[in-house]
């Protein structure tokens, strides 16, 4: 089967996968779940949860125990869009092609979808017990999401994002690393970690995976850094230059769009060298990450 087609296909399976985890409109907090429903099944890409699978199979995991996990990643990734959009932070209109969470909801309503699906992500991921109570490995999977996603990952990131906008201090290249590596490769290292921890990877193959996932996060950063300068907001499906209007320093405005297009494909070329080294079957996991290079959207 040609990529293309086994990429829509894993698409089709998580959102199905989600829709079975996410709540019921119904009761007198309807409005959340259905800000909730919205935000989740906007679309969107689904690589989170499609690597977090990729790196389970890769290491021989064949139970359903991953299914809560794959979903409370990508409920977690969705609250970090949903508050990154708010007013307060980026301040988008659109996103995934569509308005945003708090456009269609209200500002209130954004803020507390954001949290109702932080809270729900924790609800989701735990359910894994109840699949596989045997499996000592979805303790580890759950500390290792919540580091990625808090203040040692994703929020850390957001926060020095958010302290370096309008050059409200001197930012150097290690700080700009800083960033990138937390407010988006940490959730990226959460994917292949947690499939690799819930197979029964060692600690040196999940150290690696992990390895994998922060060259892939920044390559990807950094192609988003890109994509809102010269990206077309109709594939996009988010404003372009979102970063320009926030006074943001992003990889482009530090090296230029030439070195940061030559970065993306350096750091590809190192992550699928180090997943390979791991000697597992890794065919579709690497057309992925090939396939991110060039994205435009
Ligand atoms: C957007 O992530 C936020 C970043 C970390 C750059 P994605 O580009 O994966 O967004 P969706 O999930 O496809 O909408
Ligand atoms: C956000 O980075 C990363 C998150 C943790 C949400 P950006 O602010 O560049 O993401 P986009 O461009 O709005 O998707
Ligand atoms: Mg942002
Ligand atoms: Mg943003
Ligand atoms: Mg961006």
């Amino acid at each position: 089967m040609d990529f293309e087609k086994q990429l829509q296909e894993k698409i089709a399976q998580i959102e199905a996968l989600l829709q079975a985890y996410l709540p019921k409109e119904e009761g007198y907090q309807r409005t959340i779940l259905e800000a909730m429903n919205y935000s989740v099944m906007a679309g969107g890409k689904r690589l989170r949860p499609m690597m977090m699978q990729e790196a389970y199979i890769m290491f021989g995991g064949t139970s359903q125990a991953i299914g809560p996990f794959m979903a409370a990643l990508e409920m977690i990734h969705t609250y970090s869009l949903v508050h990154d959009d708010l007013p307060a932070m980026d301040n988008d209109l659109y996103r995934r092609g569509k308005k945003t969470t708090h456009h269609v909801y209200g500002e209130a309503m954004g803020i507390l979808a954001g949290d109702a699906l932080l809270n729900y992500a924790y609800e989701t991921a735990a359910k894994s017990f109840l699949l596989e109570p045997e499996n000592v490995n979805i303790g580890k999977a759950l500390i290792k999401l919540s580091e990625k996603a808090g203040v040692y990952g994703m929020v850390g990131g957001q926060v020095v994002d958010v302290e370096a906008e309008k050059k409200q201090e001197v930012i150097t290249k290690e700080k700009l690393d800083f960033i990138h590596h937390n407010k988006t490769a940490a959730l990226i290292e959460a994917a292949l970690a947690v499939g690799g921890i819930l197979s029964g990877a060692s600690d040196t193959e999940v150290q690696k995976l992990e390895l994998v996932a922060r060259k892939i996060g920044l390559a990807f950063q950094i192609q988003d850094d890109i994509l809102d300068v010269i990206g077309k907001e109709e594939v996009l499906g988010k404003p372009i230059g979102s970063d320009a209007r926030n006074e943001k320093v992003t990889y482009v405005t530090y090296e230029g769009i030439e070195k940061s297009k030559e970065d993306v494909a350096r750091l590809t070329d190192e992550a699928l060298e180090l997943l390979h080294s791991l000697g597992k079957e890794d065919s579709f996991l690497s057309e992925l990450f090939l396939h991110l290079v060039n994205r435009e959207k």
